[in-house]
């Protein structure tokens, strides 16, 4: 089957010479009569039945407006006609790269979203018929291309959207199969077969680093922390900079003792997307031989409500130090977060990026249509915010206000680990920031993002594997801005 996206408001499909015959007339009807105007994903099937095209059927794809196309839209696209293939348990899916945007990169994003489709959810579900069949071939045609250059950027969105794919089921996995236990033995696992060195420590060795924001949050539960560490680390890269990618690995939050309401609280297994995250981008990078040092450090843990569960009122000790005092046990994220922030500058990090479902107040602000971005300084932002242009993952800027600090303050200790509803976003942010010790950083809040909540044409309900992009896009990005030298 031969996919052709078609823009509302393209003319005569020169991009294509002889499909109309080659279809009998089937698509300039289809289009003249307005059975197939080009609206985004929607789709229509024509048999080929002449030459000189070698497929047996093509199906067109609206791709909406040429000028509201990005390269997420591309993407989804792609998948949209991944999925409609799997659904039809098409043998050999081909895929037409059209012409007007950058021909690379569009047949990187063509790549990426058709692996995509190749999304397996990881269903329990005894018999499950509906999911199709993903074709055992895929080709990516771009019309002009340098065929070396072409093979490359397939190959890149390939590795990216499979990677996604990775962070996406890790996500998807209920939390009695996904412990933290488990977890790090799977991210391990993932990031070994690849070539990249991994370090688990365990309950002993976080409590040796004297970790108590992570340790308080694990300790209601029956299942013992982990902290996982990826290197990457290429011979031959540059000493610095060294990206430090940070991923919230809750791997299910009840809220503890400030337990959540019952509504909706089985979506909180996704509560370490940011972790999934992290360790898929690794992957990637890894993959793509990307030519600089990344270091990746997750902390998993279970938020789980037990008779030896912190307790609002606590007084927990940091790595770094510093003393937190507990308002609420369902800010569990940036406790953990800030123990592995402190860590990841210990390993030399100097530009750091955190990934977390942090707070519903995001949810709030952005809804499902962004994630939230928090950084400092301001060429860090930019370059963090374009990474994210680039790669397709939308990120809208935060404040980090010297107001938001002050909400922060306790009678008992250096902070208080929650301030209630107003500026919720600001102020976990801003929690964070006190781990950094004024290095580039950045922080994406992804509670909005992470989880799909109706099914779309390109993608299922769930796990969306939000951020692995933009993180991919980061390692792989020849200019960073250096660190300061101090701040
Ligand atoms: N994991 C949640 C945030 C979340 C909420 C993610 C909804 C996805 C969807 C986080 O640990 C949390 O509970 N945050 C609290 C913070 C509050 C207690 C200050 C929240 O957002 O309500
Ligand atoms: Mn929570
Ligand atoms: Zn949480």
């Amino acid at each position: 089957m031969l996919f052709v996206p078609v823009f509302e408001d393209d003319g005569q499909l020169q991009a294509l010479p002889g499909l109309d015959e080659a279809t009998n007339g089937d698509i300039g009807r289809a289009r003249a009569g307005g059975e197939f105007r080009g609206k985004l994903y929607e789709f229509f099937i024509a048999r080929v039945v002449a030459g000189p095209y070698r497929a047996a059927r093509v199906a067109l794809v609206g791709a909406g407006r040429r000028a509201d196309s990005d390269p997420e839209r591309l993407r989804r696209l792609a998948a949209a006609c991944g999925y409609t293939a799997r659904l039809r348990s098409v043998r050999t899916a081909a895929l037409v790269v059209r012409d007007g945007f950058d021909l690379l990169t569009t047949a990187q994003f063509c790549a990426d979203g058709m692996s995509s489709a190749e999304f397996d959810s990881g269903s329990y579900k005894t018999s499950d018929k509906d999911a199709g069949r993903f074709p055992d071939r895929v080709v990516i045609v771009a019309p002009g291309a340098d065929a070396r250059a072409l093979a490359d950027a397939v190959f890149r969105g390939r590795t990216v959207g499979d990677c996604a794919n990775r962070a996406r089921a890790l996500a998807n996995e209920p939390g009695n199969v996904l412990t933290p236990r488990v977890f790090a033995d799977r991210v391990a696992q993932m990031s070994q077969a690849v070539g990249l060195s991994v370090e688990v420590l365990n309950e002993d060795r976080i409590r040796e680093l004297g970790m108590g924001l992570l340790l308080a949050v694990a300790q209601g539960s029956a299942e013992p922390p982990r902290l996982v560490v990826i290197r990457h680390d290429p011979p031959g890269a540059p000493r610095t900079p060294v990206l430090g990618f940070i991923g919230k690995g809750v791997t299910f939050d009840t809220g503890g003792v400030s337990i959540k309401p019952a509504d909706g609280m089985e979506r909180m297994k996704d509560d370490m997307a940011g972790g999934a995250a992290v360790a898929a981008a690794m992957r990637a990078l890894a993959i793509l031989k990307a030519p600089r040092r990344v270091i990746a450090v997750i902390p998993m843990a279970e938020n789980a409500v037990g008779g030896r569960s912190m307790r609002p009122g606590d007084v927990l000790t940091a790595a770094s130090g510093a003393t937190v005092e507990v308002i609420n046990t369902d800010a569990e994220g940036r406790l953990l977060l800030g123990d592995a922030l402190w860590y990841a500058q210990q390993l030399g990090a100097t530009h750091l990026v955190d990934v977390a479902t942090l707070t519903g107040a995001c949810m709030v602000a952005l809804g499902r249509a962004a994630s939230g971005l928090f950084a400092a300084p301001d060429n860090w932002a930019d370059t963090v915010r374009e990474a994210g242009q680039r790669a397709g993952d939308r990120l809208w800027p935060l404040p980090l206000y010297d107001e938001y600090r002050e909400m922060l303050r306790s009678e008992i200790a250096d902070v208080i680990n929650s301030s209630g509803r107003w500026g919720g976003a600001s102020t976990a942010a801003v929690f964070l920031r006190e781990f950094v010790n004024g290095r580039p950083w950045a922080h994406l809040d992804i509670a909005g993002t992470a989880w799909l909540e109706d099914r779309k044409a390109y993608q299922p309900k769930g796990a969306t594997g939000v951020a692995v992009r933009t993180l991919t896009e980061l390692g792989l990005m020849a200019d960073l801005p250096l660190p300061p030298d101090r701040r």
